[in-house]
């Protein structure tokens, strides 16, 4: 009895082990593990029968199904280990990665034009010595217009010009900040006058004013520049921004003019103009021509402004500059339109975008990569 039970245990284990090493796929070798090992499998029943022998047989048969279960076990993950080296020399055989591809025509992103003419500022200014600070989108009236001498009549403070917010509770309407100037007032407040003896500020960032139009929008980005100083005067403003024009747009003779101008906030005040050619086709040749094109304004600050935040103008003097960087990075680069800045269009932001790896600095040049 025992014997034949044995012998018939052999012949299934030899007929399982055989279709293990003859089983191709990996669904067909689970099979074989269900009808042998499963639920129901044959070796399952076998074993669920040993409650109809005695001790004896039971004990035998019991050990002799277990090490035909261990077996059997140990066959299944050999042949599942082979699927898998198997499957993974095909796919090596199929997939190839391609290592020769250059980073330039992989599909990284693109940091914006307008991300990289700040960048270059910094790296100019920085050069010289500036710092960069930032202040609020959301300016108080005080801020934005009053601390800065501009008059209840100016025109900048109609509604036309400027984006009012609700008035708050004491009455008081704040404004989306129409240039970047009031950050001027905040750095100056902020000056320990016992240890004072220079600052140089730049301060991006964005300003409002509502006007659409091809070269305008109704958000934008102003630069502003801030030195204070107690011998600072024309002269070093003129020195910085011939520097800043040649140094950014690349042009060591680039034709700079400060041609007389009027900011309630400076004085005296000037516009920087710098020389280019207008070519039949619409298109601009900076550097070249009898043409001057305005770029940024610029002035001494004011004694007023001076006198507001307790600087006294006897004592220290400083200049100041404010620049349109949409108008900047449009004549760098050749860009003809204002709109298209914000419509984030994939295809104009892949045309103009620069490599976001390359950043700007002054001895590694300012003529970054476009993507
Ligand atoms: N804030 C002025 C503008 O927006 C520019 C400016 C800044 C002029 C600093 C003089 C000094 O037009």
């Amino acid at each position: 009895m025992v014997s034949e039970l044995k012998e018939d245990l052999q012949n299934l284990l030899n007929d399982i082990i055989s279709g293990i090493s003859n089983s191709e796929t990996p669904s067909e070798l689970e099979d074989i593990r269900i009808n042998s090992l499963g639920k129901n499998g044959s070796v399952t029943l076998y074993l669920k029968n040993l409650r109809n022998y005695d001790i004896k047989t039971k004990k035998e048969i019991g050990t002799y199904l277990n090490e035909i279960k261990k077996q059997i076990i140990k066959s299944i993950t050999d042949k599942k280990n082979l699927f898998k080296k198997k499957y993974l020399k095909e796919k090596l055989k199929t997939e190839k990665i391609d290592i020769s591809l250059t980073p330039y025509e992989s599909d990284i992103g693109t940091l914006h034009p307008l991300s990289r003419t700040i960048e270059e500022l910094c790296a100019i200014f920085a050069d010289m010595g500036f710092s960069i600070v930032e202040g609020p989108d959301i300016e108080s009236d005080y801020y934005n217009f009053t601390a800065l001498n501009i008059s209840e009549e100016h025109p900048a403070r109609q509604e036309h010009d400027t984006f009012y917010l609700q008035p708050d509770i004491d009455g008081q309407r704040k404004v989306l900040r129409t240039h970047t100037s009031p950050v001027q007032i905040r750095t100056m407040e902020k000056i320990d006058l016992k240890n004072f003896d220079e600052i140089r500020y730049i301060i991006p960032g964005r300003t409002y004013r509502s006007d659409h139009d091809a070269t305008h929008s109704p958000m934008f980005h102003q630069c502003e520049g801030l030195v204070l100083g107690k011998n600072i005067n024309m002269g070093h403003l003129k020195g910085c921004l011939i520097d800043f024009c040649r140094t950014y747009f690349n042009e060591s003779n680039l034709p700079v003019r400060f041609r007389p101008s009027y900011f309630p906030f400076t004085e005296p005040s000037a516009e920087v103009d710098i020389g280019c050619k207008k070519e039949s086709d619409g298109s601009l040749v900076i550097g070249e021509g009898e043409e001057w094109l305005e770029i940024l304004g610029s002035g001494m600050v004011h004694p007023k402004v001076l006198y507001g935040v307790g600087i006294d103008p006897t004592k220290y003097q400083g200049f100041a500059f404010g620049m349109g960087l949409e108008r900047l990075t449009m004549l760098k680069y050749g860009i003809p339109d204002l709109r298209p800045f914000y419509d984030c269009d994939l295809r104009w932001l892949k045309h103009y975008g620069f490599l976001p790896v390359d950043n700007p600095s002054l001895h590694s040049g300012l003529n970054g990569v476009f993507s």
